[in-house]
């Protein structure tokens, strides 16, 4: 899987000063070093463009380097909603959103994303592209809340669904979110309101259509 994605990255991915920097500063700032692949990136892009999002949530920040792609993809026209457990985060990827040229069309909610996503429903908001990327025992959860958020016809992508290749391969070495993701897994692929498929790029992105 290793290899794979390298190869992928090296043949379909440019560099791209900006992302690298945003790379930098999570790297400076103590942060986990967990962005989404550089082509899980430009697949983020690519879907948000095609698709014609307008109205995206995200949920899980960190710097902001999925922001980014997905504001790519939604050029001047669309706004990103994007929830993060940490202020210090949603700070720094505010930061290098608004670098990217995106700051005034994004807004950052921050606390248990869980929390916010009820706001979200009371406020009776509607999304018409989700990308979930945050605690994994809570992604079955955020899948219910993003159903009931969306608008229809909407897009869910949901990342990690791999869990670094273990949950295809028992001698790959097991991650904390393994079981977890299986059964995640199964539920996606099971759920009524829901057709999806799973694309081994990165760590493994699930795209989901909401019937
Ligand atoms: C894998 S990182 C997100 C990476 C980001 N999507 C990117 O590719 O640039 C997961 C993020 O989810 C956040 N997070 C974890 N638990 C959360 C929760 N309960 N509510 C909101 N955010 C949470 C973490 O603080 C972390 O920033």
């Amino acid at each position: 899987m290793k290899q794979t994605n390298s190869y992928i990255d090296s043949v379909f991915n440019s560099e791209d000063a900006l992302l690298e920097e945003v790379v930098t500063s999570i790297k400076e700032n103590g942060m986990p070093a967990i962005s989404v692949s550089p082509s899980s990136g430009k697949f983020l892009t690519m879907l948000t463009s095609i698709s014609q999002a307008k109205n995206v949530l995200e949920i899980g920040a960190l710097g902001g380097y999925s922001g980014i792609c997905l504001a790519r993809g939604f050029g001047e026209e669309g706004n990103l909603t994007s929830l993060e457990l940490e202020e210090r985060y949603a700070k720094l990827a505010h930061r290098n959103v608004t670098k990217a040229g995106f700051g005034n069309q994004v807004t950052y909610m921050t606390g248990p994303a869980l929390q916010s996503l009820e706001k979200l429903l009371e406020d009776n908001k509607k999304f018409d592209f989700f990308f979930i990327d945050a605690d994994k025992e809570n992604y079955e959860n955020y899948l219910e809340y993003c159903i009931k958020l969306a608008e229809p016809g909407a897009l869910i992508l949901s990342d990690n669904v791999l869990a670094g290749g273990s949950v295809v391969d028992d001698s790959a070495e097991p991650k904390g979110y393994t079981e977890v993701m299986r059964k995640f897994n199964k539920t996606v692929a099971e759920h009524p309101k829901l057709e999806s498929l799973l694309i081994p790029i990165g760590d493994g992105l699930t795209l989901s259509r909401v019937k």
